[in-house]
């Protein structure tokens, strides 16, 4: 069967390809690049030795997207396309929402024109309100966001919900990730990100490679054991086996349905920023600095539910995301601009 991946030259997409492809799935991409670069395609198909059919374009183009579909034959659709930058999204919430929701609202209706009716869509923690009990379950309470960014996830998630209302054969999916980290174990494709880091992991490897001065601790007078904040964090190729389970889910159950992606376990700041150093025998100096606005102390899923349905579990540990991140820095310390 083949899986439609839109924002497949990401780095969540990319890894997922590559999962896909060696569990025997045909891939069809579309990505505008513009946060990804189509050398991580290329890498995906030297890493399996399989093909991938890539099209260069934007998922509102409706268009294209009749074109992709006239052209191949496609079992399964995975939307992970979208800006994903809480920050800039507040500086440019038109683009958020523009990009965010009009590439849903196109591919589906596409989907709905061919007569496609299975999507897994990519959502995130940042649904939940901030004033649940954890660990989060998907009942936990969502809304109340503190950015665009967010509520175009929460509004994603709603549309697809009365999708499934109006049209009760469709399959959709909805995935919240949690904190992904780490690359795939050969160093070959991993997180590059465009300027500054936002994200934990990838600041504590640009200045492990010597790209960034020191790390700023967001606060250290949080409600946690070091007062750290506390995430739960999971492996990127967890992450993507994840996505294979859903897309065997899709193919059987009809309605739509939400999983929190995460591994159950969370860590403050402190325990990776030594983990990491632990493991990988390199230097991250660190100063201890205000909290970052909008920041919560604690978040990490339960994420039983996904192990029931789907038969997902996370496998690796925090070791093996700290060595994963630095093997790819440090074999590709301007990530693919090399
Ligand atoms: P990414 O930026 O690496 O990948 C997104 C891809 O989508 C990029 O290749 C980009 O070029 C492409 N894209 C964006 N808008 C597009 C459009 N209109 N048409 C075609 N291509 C387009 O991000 P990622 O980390 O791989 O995240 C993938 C998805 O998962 C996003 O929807 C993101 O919001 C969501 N998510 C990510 C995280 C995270 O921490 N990385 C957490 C929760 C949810
Ligand atoms: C961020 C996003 C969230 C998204 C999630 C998963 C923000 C405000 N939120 O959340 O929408 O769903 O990623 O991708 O960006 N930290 C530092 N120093 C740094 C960077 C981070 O101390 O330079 C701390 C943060 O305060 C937090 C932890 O590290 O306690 C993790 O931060 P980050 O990687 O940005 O993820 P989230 O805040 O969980």
């Amino acid at each position: 069967m083949n899986v439609l991946v839109t924002g497949g030259a990401g780095y969540i997409g990319s890894h997922t390809c590559l999962e896909l492809l060696q569990n025997g799935y045909g891939v069809i991409v579309v990505d505008n690049l513009c946060n990804s670069c189509a050398k991580s395609l290329d890498r995906v198909r030297e890493l399996t030795g399989k093909e991938i059919t890539f099209y260069e374009g934007d998922v509102r183009d409706e268009a294209l997207l009749r074109k992709i579909f006239a052209e191949n034959e496609i079992g399964c659709v995975i939307h992970f396309a979208g800006l994903k930058a809480v920050g800039e999204s507040v500086a440019k919430p038109w683009e958020y929402y523009d990009n965010n929701l009009n590439s849903t609202l196109v591919l589906t209706k596409v989907m709905k024109q061919v007569g496609m009716k299975n999507i897994i869509f990519s959502s995130s923690a940042t649904v939940y309100a901030t004033d649940n009990e954890m660990p989060l379950q998907e009942t936990s309470r969502t809304g109340n966001c503190t950015n665009p960014y967010g509520w175009t996830k929460y509004m994603s998630e709603q549309i697809f919900q009365s999708f499934a209302t109006a049209e009760p054969d469709w399959s959709i999916v909805l995935l919240r990730y949690f904190n992904p980290i780490g690359a795939h174990e050969s160093g070959r494709i991993g997180e590059d990100p465009r300027g500054v880091p936002n994200n934990l992991m990838p600041y504590i490897t640009q200045v492990a490679i010597g790209r960034r001065e020191q790390l700023s601790v967001f606060g250290d007078d949080y409600d946690t054991p070091d007062g750290t904040g506390v995430r739960d964090y999971i492996h990127v190729v967890d992450l993507a086996r994840g996505h294979v389970a859903a897309v065997k889910y899709v193919a059987t159950h009809q309605g739509c349905e939400v999983f929190n992606l995460g591994t159950g376990t969370g860590y403050s700041v402190l325990d990776m920023v030594h983990a990491f150093i632990d493991v990988n025998r390199v230097p991250v100096p660190y100063v201890m600095t205000d909290r970052r606005p909008g920041d919560v102390g604690i978040c990490y899923a339960d994420p039983s539910k996904s192990e029931k349905l789907l038969g997902w579990k996370a496998i690796h540990d925090l070791k093996d995301m700290c060595r994963d991140s630095w093997n790819w820095q440090s074999k590709n310390p301007m990530g693919y601009g090399e």
